[in-house]
């Protein structure tokens, strides 16, 4: 097959994971015969310094005319700590989602077993767990009618759904159920929203051509409890899109960090997929940020084209790594490796993955064939 894959690496930590990820597919075009042509573009406070816009016209029209759009991370502390910026890296972001039609956001969630006990939540507690969030992208509080007043002393954002909206992403998460364990929980806050009770009619009525699956509904604030206190009750959650940011990054906690999370966005005709981590500026060319996120985000890439031998080959190499502590320093504190070297480990392990000599021991004296 023949991909061509825009890649937005952005801010911060965005490129060097984003690096990790490419080497990956270089990997899998070798290993199975693809051709995948990368073009970069500029997205984010990067684009602001270069251009003065976060959303650049010839990156957009890149993203259109493309297959595929790999996307790294945007952010930048100047910006977050000044409220008065009238331009902000996340707003390059949100316009790609809306431009490109995205709305739907598909994040999973799983408990690794060789990472159980990285996880500050109990094994006993998040074992099992394999949750996959469609989170609405493109509408709600996000992209609502902003107001502020003349005095700056009262603002409002506006929330809106239609039922379109609805029904598009309620398909998807409908279909993905029936391929998993068949369970749809619905997440919102029906008690107190009309856009909530909104969603539940038509979800509801979605659910009469999905017989197979049962439907569920929590509201958000016991959502947020039951993601700790027993996630592996969940199979598909379905929300809308600022309770899908919450709840997301709430469940990262379970794979023991949120370096390990991967999404898609899809929509009719584009696709991007991107690690849900952000910028993490801190850690800018340090060498220190996880790139398994932004290679899962690769995976997930493969899979949305059929290529599935392709993500397995991803997938396997990734919980190698994990198996032989071939990690950065967010899940090994004792023996770290680098960015690189894990994205170099995981992108050798599709290459040969029956090198024998792959041991915890001969990778970290530097003795193995492969690193
Ligand atoms: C995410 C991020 C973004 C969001 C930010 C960077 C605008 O938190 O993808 O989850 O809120 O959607
Ligand atoms: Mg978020």
């Amino acid at each position: 097959m023949k991909l061509d894959i825009a890649v937005l690496s952005g801010d911060g930590i965005g490129p060097e994971v984003t690096n990790q990820a490419i080497k990956a597919l270089e990997a899998i075009a070798h290993s199975f015969d693809h051709t995948f042509l990368f073009k970069e573009a500029l997205v984010g406070a990067i684009a602001i310094d270069k251009t003065g816009d976060p959303l650049p016209e010839e990156t957009l029209q890149l993203c259109a005319n493309t297959d595929a759009v790999l996307f790294g991370a945007i952010g930048d502390p100047k910006y977050d700590n000044n409220p008065n910026a009238k331009v902000r890296p996340e707003q390059g972001l949100l316009k790609l989602r809306k431009e490109l039609g995205l709305y739907a956001n598909i994040r999973p969630v799983k408990a690794y077993t060789t990472l159980i006990d990285k996880s500050p939540l109990k094994r006993e507690i998040i074992e099992g767990t394999d949750i996959s969030i469609y989170r609405e992208l493109t509408g709600g509080i996000y992209f609502g009618k902003k107001e502020i007043n003349d005095e700056g002393t009262v603002a409002s954002d506006l929330c809106e759904y239609s039922k379109q909206e609805i029904e598009r992403i309620a398909h998807l998460a409908f279909r993905a159920a029936q391929k998993r364990r068949k369970k749809l929980t619905l997440v919102d806050k029906a008690n107190v929203l009309e856009t909530s009770r909104l969603w539940r009619k038509v979800v509801t009525e979605i659910a009469k051509e999905y017989k197979d699956v049962s439907l569920d509904f929590l509201f958000v604030d016991n959502a947020a409890m039951q993601m700790i206190l027993n996630p592996s009750q969940f199979d598909v959650l379905l929300t809308e899109n600022m309770f899908g940011d919450i709840i997301s990054d709430e469940a990262s906690v379970i794979g023991g960090s949120i370096g390990l999370l991967a999404s898609a966005s899809v929509g009719n005709s584009c696709c991007m997929f991107e690690p849900i981590h952000g910028s993490y500026p801190q850690a800018t060319g340090k060498g220190i940020a996880n790139p398994i996120a932004a290679i899962l985000s690769a995976a997930m890439l493969l899979e949305h084209f059929d290529l599935v031998g392709e993500a397995t080959a991803i997938r396997d190499a990734v919980e190698k790594s994990l198996e032989l502590h071939i990690t950065t320093p967010d899940l090994n504190t004792n023996q770290p490796l680098s960015t690189e070297k894990v994205g170099d480990f995981i992108a050798d392990y599709i290459l040969n993955p029956e090198d024998s000599n792959m041991n915890f021991e001969n990778i970290h004296m530097g003795q193995s064939t492969i690193i």
